[in-house]
């Protein structure tokens, strides 16, 4: 009996060739100038304890209260799938003692991330990122090079139809002083009583509700912006001067609220002309509380995460991603057992002189070889026999010419 088919889970972002190469060229495209700025790979488990995203995340989050992928594992103990980054890093940075030394630590890191999600183009359940974190340094000048840095990474895909949104979270102090008022004004409000128990954790959640009776309801609330004391202001209007001085364009939103709640300071997010609904491409921000908040010394620190899935579809919507298809620079087609083994180093030499070489397996007929050969979309090939072998020259035909000229096998690497 034949068995059922399993499908990938729903929700889940894949990649298989040839889409492959377009989303390989975004990841490595996007973190390049994270490298060049002088940030270090940080690899960490895609599960950590479930404490930690409640206690760094927060619980008022959509992300933590309705989103977390949580399971028991055997021990019994509460483990959650990475919905983020940051909170991960700050955990081992801690963990590791990284903290004790030079600061700046600045990391950058690639890979998956779980939200349980309702799924729709450009949201899954497991996605990809790549982000930053700086830690340790308070200095608007860090701000706008972290800005600075994300969008050096779209521009290096060719994007331009996006916008950067910035706004300020200021301070504690700031913070508190907005939070009386709002608080005020939320009492006033017909609220039910899963939005005003969310309210009480965060009252700042409700700018970032979907309802439109909700939308109304906060039209004339108070704003964050106007609450920022001197020390928030001057360091808002600091990231806002290196940021001109960089000739990076930004539109001020004040209303921004970003899904995780340890943001302070500057906020921001990269939103994209093309995508719909879905439309944030990255984001991040300061979080001068975080390390502290999880039981580490208190230093401040700012990051931003790029989604590599929207970005890929941000560059095949603005028409950017022009990736030739994947070409092998030789096929090697032996014929015989005797061949096989002299194919296979062959091709091991010409690899380690960095040349893509494909070699045809499986004893196949040499039509059908020519033809993997022309589907690979193979530069060259070469067909390897007894007699090859015994002269030590081969033929050596060009597929896009059909021209064929005898080579030395020694001489391959210079003709290819
Ligand atoms: P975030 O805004 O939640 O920030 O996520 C960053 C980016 O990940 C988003 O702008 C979006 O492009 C992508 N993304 C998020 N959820 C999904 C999803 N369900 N499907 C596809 N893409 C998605 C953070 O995660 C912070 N840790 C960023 C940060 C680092 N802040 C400071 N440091």
């Amino acid at each position: 009996m034949a068995g059922q088919r399993v499908q990938a889970p729903k929700g889940v972002s894949e990649y298989v060739p040839s889409r492959s190469r377009a989303f390989e060229f975004v990841r490595e495209n996007l973190i390049a100038p994270a490298k060049l700025a002088g940030y270090q790979l940080i690899e960490l488990p895609v599960f950590e304890d479930t404490d930690l995203f409640k206690r760094g995340v927060g619980e008022s989050t959509d992300v933590v209260s309705k989103e977390m992928y949580t399971f028991l594992d055997r021990g019994g103990r509460s483990l959650t799938l990475r919905p983020e980054g940051t909170a991960g890093v700050m955990r081992a940075v801690i963990e590791h003692g990284l903290d004790r030394g030079q600061l700046p630590v600045k990391v950058w890191y690639s890979g998956q991330f779980f939200r349980a999600e309702r799924p729709q183009a450009g949201r899954y359940r497991q996605f990809y990122q790549v982000g930053i974190e700086a830690i340790g340094l308070n200095d608007p000048a860090i701000d706008a090079e972290v800005i600075a840095i994300a969008d050096a990474g779209f521009r290096a895909l060719g994007l331009t139809k996006y916008r950067l949104e910035l706004t300020s979270l200021g301070d504690a102090q700031s913070r508190a002083a907005h939070r009386v008022d709002l608080q005020r004004f939320i009492e006033k409000l017909d609220l039910d009583e899963a939005t005003a128990s969310r309210a009480k954790i965060n009252p700042l959640r409700l700018f970032d509700d979907k309802r439109e009776e909700l939308k109304t309801m906060m039209g004339d609330a108070p704003l964050l912006i106007d609450y920022l004391n001197d020390s928030s202001s001057l360091q808002f209007e600091q990231v806002k001067k290196y940021l001109a001085d960089l000739g990076i364009e930004y539109v001020l939103n004040p209303k921004m609220v970003r899904g995780l709640d340890y943001y302070t300071g500057t906020t921001f997010e990269f939103v994209h002309d093309l995508l719909g609904a879905q439309s944030g491409i990255g984001g991040g921000g300061r979080y001068d509380g975080l390390m502290e908040q999880l039981g580490g010394q208190s230093l401040s620190g700012i990051g931003f995460g790029l989604g590599v899935d929207r970005a890929l579809l941000a560059a095949e919507a603005e028409g950017v991603i022009a990736l030739d298809s994947f070409v092998s620079d030789l096929f090697l087609i032996p014929l015989g057992e005797h061949a096989k083994s002299q194919a296979l180093m062959i091709a091991t030499q010409l690899r380690q002189a960095g040349k893509v070489v494909e070699l045809a397996f499986g004893d196949r007929a040499l039509k059908g070889a020519m033809k993997a050969a022309d589907k690979a979309g193979a530069k060259y090939v070469v067909v390897l026999g007894d007699a090859e072998i015994s002269s030590g020259t081969v033929e050596l035909k060009e597929m896009k010419t059909g021209h064929t000229s005898s080579v030395k096998i020694d001489a391959l690497l210079q003709s290819i």
